[in-house]
């Protein structure tokens, strides 16, 4: 978009309501996406500001199976927090909707019916991974298994959170059922599948070409490494019993993918917020910008523009500024494992101090790779930028204009060059700051924010007005006047300029100085504040953060981390005594040509080593007796390599051959596993010819 957009519209990532607020999703999605639209406002831009929980998904329904009560329950409940603790930080939303809504649930079932009659599916039939135990087919994320590619034993069916590797179910070692444990068996399922491959070269075009100078480097970079690994078509709807019916006649159990309907959450929010929502969707002069963080790229980028070219009239994200992610104490925030600041308890610990954490998040904010909160920084930050420099400079001029003039804003007098090098600082900042907000450099805005608040501390300090005063009120009073009111002039131009990055602040400034509103174009002014009118001393805007509070969150993680270390140690005392009990249940019944499908010989280990970075991968050369070849196996934490050279072992010889961690694998190696998870190599009693069939 090269002209100026008629008007905005600006969304922020729906959160999961599967657990409070944290740091990282206000660092990483809706502080930016605040400071942002506030700034817009304050430029007097038409914007819509659109955002709410999403209901659905398997993780609402993991956490009700994790607290004991009902999925409805566990939406209600964080819905509500949700909504309280955004309006808490000031995240000014023009909607908070929740995709449970029946305004979402038609618009969701009306783009696919859309998409439906214009048989845009691919309508498949394929096996997937069912839970036996639980009765249900396992999304996913819910398989659980050994990471191909690091070892991690506890790898996820799309992804490996250790090592980011992207997954499919199927390449897992010994998956399991996160619900149940239980070895999933495989149960055919029809499903509608969205061909993204289809929509490969136009979204090349649009992002890779069309996008290249003006989307960040991490998104640009994820999209086309999606795009040149090949976009294959991806369901659209799931057999779950939680989420939005798919509206097609005889499909009970069967429900929207909880991707597929909840970016739609915005277009129903945008319903809800006005009937006019069209001319925010459909109008090529309306900019749509998405704030997310960085594991929804792929959703925003390239499967939700998909959906809305394939719909037809909806215009595309002009900008998807993603964030990295923001850890605490040099570890990844996690909900599961409770290593995080969750908004409302940081406001029961910190009352009214929102902007302290909304500046310490900006100011480090994830805008170019993973960074590190910690409460030390936090403090520093607090103490020597808040207080020691906006907090001292604001501070200072309230009370002397209070102490020498009454509280009377006084009269400006003769300009010397001092005054005019700040007034030339003053009037450069407001375009300065919004350039680097146009761009969504949010630290950097922030930065140069804060170089204004310096240069008031730096104008107070070099012109020492008390000294004026002492040296003679009488004969100094038009300089002392001078320095007053220009520095109340910047005093107010921190008002404006900070109503973006500290609202709860500037809203005190503003009382203090008797200005009910500002706008963007205001910074920059020396006129501001009236000779005349009265400034009030409403008290210091940051009073001290004592050290004790701080160490009493220092103290807190360090709790979680001790008792999260007591139960690893535990558990590895006790090994899973409830998986005991659970012998895996039988697959359903198989005919003999099924069996016959599967080769298995036995092979002789000639060298074994491990693979480096994965503690549980042995690499294994064999002798199969038609071949030699390279087969990978996750028993090295059962067996030493060179235990295994010489050993005879039985391998399924014709398994399609599969990369592990860069490591061609050509075959599997059979193994026993006990119900406690360990793994036994599968051997002939007595030493046979290497190649003899198993069957
Ligand atoms: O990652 C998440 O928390 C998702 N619930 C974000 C959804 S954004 C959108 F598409 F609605
Ligand atoms: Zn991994």
């Amino acid at each position: 978009m090269t002209q100026e957009p008629k008007r905005y519209l600006i969304t922020a990532a729906l959160p999961y309501a599967n657990g409070p607020i944290h740091i990282g999703h206000l660092a990483g999605v809706y502080v930016p996406a605040d400071i942002y639209v506030r700034y817009l406002r304050a430029m007097g831009r038409d914007v819509a500001f659109v955002c709410g929980s999403d209901e659905h998904g398997v993780p609402v329904t993991i956490r009700a199976e994790q607290e004991g009560i009902t999925v409805q329950e566990v939406v209600d409940k964080y819905h509500n927090l949700f909504k309280q603790s955004f309006a808490d930080f000031g995240i000014s939303f023009d909607i908070y909707s929740r995709t449970s809504n029946p305004i979402h649930h038609e618009t969701a079932q009306d783009f696919f019916k859309n998409l439906y009659d214009k048989g845009l599916f691919e309508e498949k039939t394929e096996e997937q991974y069912y839970d036996e135990v639980k009765g249900r087919f396992l999304q996913d994320r819910y398989i659980r298994g050994t990471c191909p590619n690091c070892g991690n034993p506890d790898a996820q069916g799309d992804q490996c959170e250790k090592c980011g590797t992207a997954l499919s179910p199927n390449e897992l070692i010994n998956p399991r059922s996160a619900y149940s444990n239980a070895t999933p068996t495989l149960r055919p399922t029809k499903n509608w599948y969205l061909p993204l491959q289809d929509y490969a070269e136009w979204l090349r075009e649009w992002i890779v070409e069309g996008h290249k100078d003006d989307w960040k480097t991490n998104v640009l970079g994820q999209c086309k490494s999606w795009i040149e690994d090949g976009l294959r078509p991806r369901a659209m709807t799931r057999d779950l019993d939680w989420g939005i019916d798919v509206p097609l006649e005889g499909l009970a159990g069967k429900k929207l993918y909880v991707w597929f309907e909840a970016p739609i959450g915005y277009i129903s929010a945008t319903k809800e917020l006005t009937p006019d929502w069209e001319k925010y969707w459909k109008s090529a002069d309306t900019k749509l910008v998405h704030f997310i963080g960085k594991d929804n790229i792929v959703f925003h980028c390239i499967i939700f523009p998909a959906m809305l070219k394939a719909y037809g009239d909806f215009i595309l994200p002009e900008n998807v500024p993603a964030n990295e992610f923001m850890n605490l104490e040099g570890d990844k925030i996690s909900t599961s494992r409770n290593w995080a600041v969750w908004l409302h308890e940081y406001l029961q610990d910190f009352p009214a101090k929102q902007d302290a954490l909304r500046y310490a998040l900006t100011a480090n904010m994830p805008e170019t790779k993973d960074n590190d909160f910690t409460w030390a920084d936090f403090y520093t930050k607090y103490n020597s930028e808040l207080v020691g420099i906006l907090g001292n400079f604001i501070n200072r001029v309230v009370v002397l204009t209070e102490k020498y003039f009454g509280g009377i804003t006084p009269a400006v007098g003769k300009l010397q060059e001092i005054d005019q090098t700040l007034i030339t600082t003053i009037a450069e900042a407001p375009e300065k700051i919004a350039q680097s907000l146009e761009q969504y450099r949010f630290r950097e805005a922030l930065a140069y924010y804060m170089d204004v608040a310096r240069a008031g501390n730096k104008y107070m300090q070099d012109n020492a007005p008390w000294s004026l005063h002492k040296a003679g009120f009488e004969e100094n009073k038009e300089r002392i006047a001078t320095i007053l009111h220009i520095s109340l002039q910047l005093v107010a131009n921190l008002a404006v300029l900070g109503e973006p990055f500290l609202p709860f602040t500037a809203g005190k400034i503003r009382t203090m100085l008797g200005l009910p509103t500002t706008t963007w174009a205001q910074g920059g002014s020396m006129d501001l504040v009236k000779e005349g009118q009265t400034v009030q001393n409403t008290g210091l805007l940051f009073d001290k953060i004592e050290e004790a509070s701080i160490e009493a969150q220092v103290g807190k993680l360090e709790a979680t981390k001790k008792a999260r270390e007591e139960n690893a140690t535990e558990n590895k005392q006790e090994p899973a005594k409830e998986e005991k009990k659970t012998l895996v249940p039988l697959k359903p019944e198989i005919d003999y040509t099924d069996f016959e499908k599967i080769d298995i010989r036995v092979a002789t280990v000639l060298t074994a080593e491990k693979v480096k970075g994965a503690d549980k991968l042995l690499q294994l050369t064999l002798d199969t007796g038609i071949d030699t070849r390279t087969v990978v196996s996750g028993i090295a934490l059962q067996y030493a390599p060179e235990d295994l050279v010489g050993k005879q072992v039985c391998l399924l010889a014709n398994l399609a051959p599969r990369k592990l961690r860069g490591i061609m694998s050509q075959g599997m190696i059979l193994t026993a596993e006990t119900p406690e998870g360990t793994l036994r190599l599968i051997a002939p009693h007595e030493v046979v010819t290497n190649g003899s069939v198993v069957k």
